[in-house]
């Protein structure tokens, strides 16, 4: 029925004397598929109706490869309204072909590419120039010519990791809409190319979608321009994001924004897509540093700030910060707080360059335990031989270089900041401060300092009190736990941070915890002193350890104030030396010992077990020397052997019992002192087992024997001495005698028997 109809047609055209297109594509067998698409589709007459056109004809084999249904569309697509012969073909050319609903509401278009062969798309033209008429050409093709897909499809197709990308925003369901649009596409995997890493990281996460969609805007006009048509010059266009995007085209090339265009017009049903060799630089994509911590994997960082009301750091650009990001693993949930959170937030932008060893920064944990201020931040810097440095925030040590953004800065730290800790359990870890933990216990002014607000503590490390001597003996005994508060109060001062930096400058005189006043100085090499105002002063030996409520120095000496009066009598019971206490008081001594510049020899009450007490205590006048002879009247020595006198390793001091009965201080090797008396016996040697210092300036030397007076003969010599003297006078006394006598006798002779003299 098919074929005596297409034979018949043949016959007319025969009569009339012109020929069809479907009369020469009959003539040859490599277009029979072709013929039979044109019936079956019912496209025949409309295909002789035709006056002219240029038809690109796929032959048998063509067919055969091509997979897809083949639709009116289809083989509309090969048809164009004019005869064109192939020399009349350029490069790039495109041509608007029979298939309606182009972008620009005309036919689709196909695109010519010519070299030594011509293409059209994909297909090359394997026989040329098959007239028809004059004005009716058939080129014969190697493939059946696919109507264009949408952009969206052409993308997915040349890139798809960047068709991946536009479909995670809406853009790529934009570009399936039908309005016509021009799309520069880069051939680079991503369009990052033009931002840092925090940037496209950004960008590339789910917070980074509307930035990405803007970007993408950026890079689609939504008019159709085809290069291949473009009016050489330079033309402005407003890209979808708002922007303006400049094309230039000349007879050398074709740019985007002076991008290069490596390959125009890829024709697409809705538009077409011009790639260009990188891709487009948006400078409207604002970021931020909210952005900046998205784009640096602190998402959940953010989160938290947000949740805890401390999302306006990351929005506000007027005030700078630096940002410190722990790993979101490494965080323990249960540490989470607002506080916690404020502290990873540092007041200023400090870059690793401004950074410097030993120094506080200013955390925006704004802490009631500090009394409103905000709670620091140690850093350490490192600088190894290779002059890279290390930095650590506290224990937290600083992953690669840090980000700027907009002033603000962020650095990845190894670990989550911990904020400073109680203070009792802080100084708990120093063992060298383990005395004045003891004392804070005994004295039950822990409390007090720990809920002490704004609270800066100078605390003496365990030589200083060791320094004390037998005062600190003393100050932990029971009855002096007044004093002992006191002395501890006066290293605290409340509501008046000072920081290492803050002491470094100026003189403070501030008011302690116990009413009096600490003085803070510092001498030319910067060294800083804390003591009473008239002097005695400890050495800053330690500076700066945070803990909750305030900051803690270590001084190297314990620091007395001027209401605590420490007395003899004071030491007397802090060593518990109550023999000699009670010999004191029978010698009628007890108020001596407390005045100026008194010190006492005060032996242990064991020395006294090998002493008969009884005895002692019976016979009043040799209990009083035996006192006087442990008194010594003068002012406390710090070195108490003296170091101009000739005797090297001693010194003798006279005793309240005479001055002819002196003491004498030895100093072995090791530096341990003994005492003796001047002229007593070897094996009376006392070991003096400690010191203390008094307020009034004298102070106890402990001992562990008993001095023993020596006892006088005549001319208030020592007893054996006394008797040889006297010895020795007798004996003078009586040579002297008997010469007197001898020469008496001789003379009374004479005279007896009758001489005179002869003058
Ligand atoms: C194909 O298109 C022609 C011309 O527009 C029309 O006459 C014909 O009916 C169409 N065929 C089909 C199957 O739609
Ligand atoms: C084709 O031929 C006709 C008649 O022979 C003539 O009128 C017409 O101008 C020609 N067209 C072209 C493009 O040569
Ligand atoms: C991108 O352009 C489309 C079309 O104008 C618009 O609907 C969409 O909102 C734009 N996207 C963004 C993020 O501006
Ligand atoms: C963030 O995570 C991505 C993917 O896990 C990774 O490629 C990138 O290096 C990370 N960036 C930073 C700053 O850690
Ligand atoms: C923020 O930092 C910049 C550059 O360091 C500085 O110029 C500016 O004054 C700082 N702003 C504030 C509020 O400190
Ligand atoms: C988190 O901290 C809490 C309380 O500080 C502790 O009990 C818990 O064991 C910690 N969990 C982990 C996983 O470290
Ligand atoms: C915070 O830093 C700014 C300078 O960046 C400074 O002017 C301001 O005094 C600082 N605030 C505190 C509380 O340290
Ligand atoms: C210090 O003085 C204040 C007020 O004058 C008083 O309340 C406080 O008890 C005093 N503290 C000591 C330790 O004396
Ligand atoms: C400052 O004091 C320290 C510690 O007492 C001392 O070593 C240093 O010599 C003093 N410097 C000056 C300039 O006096």
């Amino acid at each position: 029925m098919k074929l005596p109809l297409l034979l018949l047609l043949l016959l007319i055209s025969q009569v009339l004397g012109s020929q069809t297109i479907i009369e020469v594509l009959s003539k040859e067998e490599r277009f029979s598929t072709l013929l039979k698409h044109l019936e079956e589709l019912k496209l025949v007459s409309f295909v002789n109706d035709l006056k002219s056109g240029t038809v690109f004809a796929p032959d048998n084999d063509a067919f055969e490869k091509y997979e897809a249904d083949i639709s009116n569309s289809t083989i509309l697509y090969h048809f164009i309204k004019k005869g064109i012969r192939t020399d009349e073909f350029y490069n790039g050319q495109l041509k608007e072909t029979l298939l309606e609903g182009g972008p620009d509401d005309g036919g689709q278009r196909i695109k010519v590419t010519k070299s030594n062969t011509i293409f059209i798309n994909e297909a090359k033209i394997i026989s040329s120039d098959i007239q028809v008429n004059n004005e009716t050409y058939i080129q014969a093709i190697d493939r059946v010519l696919e109507p264009p897909a949408s952009i969206g499809a052409s993308i997915k197709m040349r890139n798809k990791v960047m068709y991946d990308l536009m479909a995670s925003t809406e853009i790529s369901n934009l570009l399936e809409k039908k309005r016509p649009f021009t799309v520069f596409l880069s051939t680079t995997e991503t369009p990052f190319e033009n931002y840092n890493s925090v940037e496209s990281n950004y960008l590339k996460s789910k917070y980074g979608r509307d930035d990405l969609a803007v970007y993408f805007n950026y890079t689609i006009i939504d008019k159709v321009i085809y290069m291949d048509e473009f009016k050489s010059g330079k033309t402005t266009f407003k890209s979808l994001s708002g922007d303006s995007l400049v094309i230039t085209s000349n007879k050398e090339k074709m740019t985007v924004n002076d991008i290069p265009i490596t390959q125009s017009d890829i024709i697409a049903s809705n538009g077409v897509i011009h790639e260009i060799e990188h891709p487009i630089k948006h400078d409207a994509i604002h970021f931020d540093t909210r952005k900046y911590m998205y784009g640096y994997n602190a998402t959940q960082m953010v989160e938290w700030f947000d949740q805890y009301d401390l999302g306006n750091y990351l929005d506000q650009q007027e005030l700078n910060y630096t940002f410190l990001v722990p790993p979101c693993d490494s965080i323990n949930a249960s540490t989470i707080s607002k506080a916690w959170l404020s502290y990873h937030i540092v007041n200023g932008s400090w870059p690793q360059a401004n950074l410097k060893d030993d120094m506080l920064l200013t955390t925006q944990f704004k802490s009631h335990d500090l009394g409103g201020k905000q709670q620091k931040l140690p850093v350490s810097v490192e600088t190894d031989h290779l002059y890279s440095s290390s930095i650590q925030f506290d224990h937290a040590r600083v992953i690669g270089d840090e980000v700027n953004i907009h002033d603000d800065i962020i650095y990845q730290i190894t670990e989550p900041l911990s904020l400073p800790g109680d203070i009792l359990g802080k100084l708990v870890l120093d063992l060298d401060l383990s005395t004045f933990i003891a004392t804070l216990y005994v004295s039950e002014v822990g409390d007090e300092i720990k809920e002490t607000n704004g609270l800066t503590l100078f605390v003496p490390t365990n030589e200083a009190f060791q320094k004390l001597g037998l005062v600190a003996q003393y100050l932990v005994h029971p009855t002096a736990k007044t004093e002992l508060q006191t002395v501890l109060r006066y290293h605290a001062i409340a509501n008046s941070l000072l920081y290492h930096d803050d002491m470094r400058d100026s003189v403070h005189e501030l008011v302690t915890l116990a009413n009096s006043t600490l003085r803070i100085s510092q001498n030319e090499s910067g060294s800083i002193f804390v003591g009473r105002p008239e002097g005695n002063e400890g050495v800053v030996t330690h500076t700066d350890t945070l803990v909750s409520n305030g900051v803690v120095h270590k001084i190297s000496q314990v620091q007395i104030p001027n209401q605590v009066r420490i007395t003899n009598s004071n030491l007397l019971v802090g060593i518990e030396s109550n023999t000699m206490i009670q010999i004191l008081e029978k010698a009628n001594l007890k108020d001596l010992i407390d005045r100026d510049n008194i010190v006492v020899l005060a032996p242990s009450d064991k020395a006294f077990s090998k002493i008969d007490l009884d005895d002692l205590f019976e016979n009043q006048d040799q209990l009083e020397r035996l006192a006087k002879l442990h008194i010594i009247p003068r002012e406390w020595q710090d070195r108490w052997i003296e170091e101009s006198s000739n005797l090297r390793d001693k010194s003798e001091y006279p005793t309240l019992l005479s001055d002819d009965d002196k003491v004498t201080i030895r100093e072995n090797e090791k530096g341990e002192l003994s005492i003796e008396v001047k002229n007593g016996p070897e094996s009376d040697r006392a070991h003096v087992t400690g010191l203390g210092r008094v307020s009034a300036g004298g102070g106890v030397i402990a001992i562990d024997s008993v001095l023993i007076p020596i006892k006088r003969g005549f001319f208030g010599l020592p007893w054996m001495w006394s008797v040889i003297v006297t010895l020795i006078i007798v004996i003078i006394t009586g040579g002297v005698l008997s010469i007197i006598g001898f020469f008496g006798y001789k003379i009374y002779n004479r005279r007896r028997l009758g001489y005179r003299p002869i003058f």
